[in-house]
């Protein structure tokens, strides 16, 4: 037992060593796949990471595929924050993290929850960050699912084990989405809470924060969720930097701004369900950011 753990540790040591030695390698990368998916839908975007960037480190997190990707955020956040968190001592010069779509989302989560992660480069591909008020995605398995009445089902104790009730944002019922939502509204800062407390820090640390998003998307509803925009209560697009989270600086997204850290990339023609089977997207907007 203990010469088998001592020669694991040495092993693992001497795999260190390596990528240590390597001045010209690239930091890790971790992967979060989106909703209804999973680790395979990133593959494209790892072996084309693999591929222009040799001898990259990736980890594209299995964890919660299918439909087990419907578990609540927060198990969710835990538990790929756990795994992030142990990636991130495996690589002490530090990880790059792309989350895709609900990835995206659970990996800005991750970074606030768990501050002391090494993350340096974060790229949110096409994620609800300000939430969500479009069910298209969702008629595969609530086929009678509407926006007008989606809030009954998600603003209710059973409605927030799913993860879409835990960033579903309807414009014309905010008082049951404060009341009830237990996710969004206090990873927003828009509540605040001991229990589950956010760090600036864990954004303001990163060297860069990327969002992607585009108005051809056809999921992300509003598209401009992807940047921080959302809805008022008029369902007119309010720009993230006319609305509190930016304004009064909740999450760090004004700091990561005025030290140019944070860049929003909007591109047109590209459907929800292209963005990571777009090697012009890996190419453009995603590798730039991987050093
Ligand atoms: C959360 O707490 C901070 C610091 O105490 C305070 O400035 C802020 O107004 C509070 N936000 C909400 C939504 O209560
Ligand atoms: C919504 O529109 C109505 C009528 O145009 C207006 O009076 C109201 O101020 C608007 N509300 C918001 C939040 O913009
Ligand atoms: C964000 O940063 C850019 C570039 O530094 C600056 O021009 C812009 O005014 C900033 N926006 C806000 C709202 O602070
Ligand atoms: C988007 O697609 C339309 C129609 O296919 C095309 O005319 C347009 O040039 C495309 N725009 C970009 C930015 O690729
Ligand atoms: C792929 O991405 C490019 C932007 O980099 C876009 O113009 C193009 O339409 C996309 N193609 C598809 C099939 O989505």
């Amino acid at each position: 037992m203990a010469i088998m753990a001592c020669t694991g540790f040495n092993i693992f040591i001497f795999l260190l060593t390596l990528l240590n030695n390597d001045v010209n390698s690239y930091h890790a990368v971790v992967v979060i796949h989106g909703v209804l998916t999973g680790s395979d839908s990133m593959e494209l975007i790892s072996n084309r990471i693999q591929e222009m960037h040799p001898g990259t480190q990736i980890y594209n997190i299995p964890n919660f595929a299918g439909w087990s990707s419907l578990e609540s955020m927060w198990h969710q956040v835990q538990e790929i924050g756990m795994n992030i968190m142990y990636i991130s001592a495996l690589f002490p010069k530090g990880i790059n993290l792309i989350g895709y779509s609900q990835g995206g989302l659970l990996a800005r989560a991750i970074l606030q929850t768990f501050p002391n992660h090494n993350v340096r480069n974060f790229i949110s591909l096409s994620s609800p960050q300000a939430g969500q008020y479009g069910t298209r995605f969702l008629h595969l398995f609530f086929p009678d699912l509407v926006c007008k009445t989606a809030y009954e089902l998600f603003y209710s104790k059973s409605g927030q084990h799913i993860s879409v009730g835990n960033y579903w944002n309807d414009p014309h019922h905010q008082e049951l989405y404060y009341q009830y939502s237990n996710f969004l509204p206090y990873v927003n800062k828009e509540k605040n809470s001991t229990k589950m407390p956010m760090f600036k820090q864990g954004l303001t640390k990163l060297n860069r924060l990327v969002l992607v998003g585009g108005p051809d998307d056809g999921i992300i509803t509003p598209w401009q969720s992807s940047h921080f925009g959302y809805y008022d209560a008029n369902q007119t697009v309010i720009d993230m930097r006319d609305r509190s989270i930016y304004k009064d600086d909740l999450i760090g997204l004004r700091t990561l701004n005025e030290s140019e850290r944070l860049v929003l990339i909007t591109v047109s023609n590209v459907t929800h369900n292209e963005w990571h089977k777009n090697v012009s997207i890996v190419d453009n907007f995603l590798l730039p950011y991987l050093d």
